[in-house]
């Protein structure tokens, strides 16, 4: 681990997270996903360089998105019996954004008198810098230890926080990964944990197709930026020269898998030049590459999900008409 940078006297920290294993980098990402891989994809990660960071966050304030809303509310509700239960010493938070929904914890953190220490870990340096000096100047009693670094890097080279931590990962995000790749996520971080520690997942329910439809295709065109985003960053980071409006933003629920599909779709056959790489990409017309999974659990699916890797649910929490949940685990034994 890197020094860590002392941003705000000393209640924000702001440390690299080392990777634990070998992952690919973008070059290799986009030799596998986008050179080779058909349907071509891309990982999901990429999405969120600052503008990316900026679009998501403005996606969580459309009509449309309600599950920002949805796990707030919920997260309101929850957030003192949580905290009571565990009284963590940490609260460690996976993939944080802007940590906009985790003011609810900290707010019962207040109420339940449990003054907790943040860890917020997530890809995005500049997202971390920004939500942090926020929550520093919110939360006079808040100690802020950002973490920057991929979480599908291991868990390993985490700071080893003394006393019980609980782990958060929100946002139905790990419905952006695919079963295997939750199974592996979630078993790595098991293993991470010590026997007091606790997991709160969030995870976006099966519903009315027309509303998870809606809710990633919002009429004011927000996700379809974002998604055409990763486009500006593969053109910057990798010198390639994708025509902003080469491709189009497509989403669509399937309700066999229970998952919405995002693509970008060409709007005519082109090439593309990928200067880093040394190689050029022929799009045919209507060719679509996958940029995003969002799988959508049912009670039953989210816990047998949590017991393949090893947790027992303790607690779940619905929001109204079973529209999300929040599962509370603990690891087992
Ligand atoms: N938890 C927030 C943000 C969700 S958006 C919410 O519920 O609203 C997903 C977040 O995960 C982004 O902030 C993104 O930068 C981060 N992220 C995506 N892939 C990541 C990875 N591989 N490692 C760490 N963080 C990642
Ligand atoms: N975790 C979010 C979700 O699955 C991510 C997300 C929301 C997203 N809207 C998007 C990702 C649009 C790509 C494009 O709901």
């Amino acid at each position: 681990m890197k020094t860590p940078v002392d941003m705000n006297g000393d209640r924000l920290l702001l440390q690299q997270v080392r990777p634990a294993k070998t992952i690919p980098g973008l070059e290799e990402d986009v030799r596998q996903g986008l050179l080779q891989g058909r349907p071509r994809s891309l990982p999901p990660k990429y999405f969120y360089d600052a503008r990316g960071s900026e679009l998501f966050d403005r996606i969580c304030d459309t009509p449309e998105y309600y599950p920002t809303r949805t796990e707030d509310a919920l997260l309101a509700s929850c957030a003192a019996t949580v905290i009571a239960e565990v009284r963590p010493r940490h609260i460690v938070e996976l993939g944080s954004g802007t940590s906009r929904k985790t003011r609810r914890l900290f707010d019962a953190c207040v109420s339940e008198e449990c003054h907790s220490a943040y860890a917020p870990f997530d890809v995005c340096h500049d997202v971390l810098v920004e939500a942090g000096g926020s929550l520093v100047n919110e939360y006079d009693w808040l100690t802020v230890s950002a973490l920057v670094g991929d979480y599908h890097a291991g868990f390993e080279h985490l700071p080893d926080f003394a006393g019980r931590s609980l782990f958060v990962f929100l946002g139905g995000t790990i419905g952006n990964f695919h079963h295997h790749e939750a199974v592996e996520f979630l078993s790595e971080l098991r293993a991470h944990m010590q026997a007091e520690d606790r997991l709160l997942l969030g995870a976006d329910r099966v519903k009315d197709p027309a509303v998870l439809h809606a809710a990633y295709n919002d009429a004011a065109g927000v996700t379809a930026a974002f998604n055409l985003n990763l486009l500006q960053v593969l053109n910057r980071e990798l010198d390639a020269d994708f025509a902003a409006d080469g491709f189009y933003h497509h989403a669509c629920y399937h309700p066999g898998a229970q998952r919405i599909e995002m693509y970008l779709v060409a709007k005519q056959s082109q090439r593309v030049r990928l200067g880093r790489l040394e190689e050029e990409l022929a799009f045919d017309n209507g060719e679509a590459v996958l940029t995003e999974i969002s799988r959508k659990f049912t009670p039953e699916s989210l816990q047998a999900l949590l017991t393949t890797a090893g947790f027992r649910m303790e607690a779940h929490f619905e929001a109204p008409e079973g529209y999300f949940s929040l599962m509370l685990a603990k690891p087992d034994a």
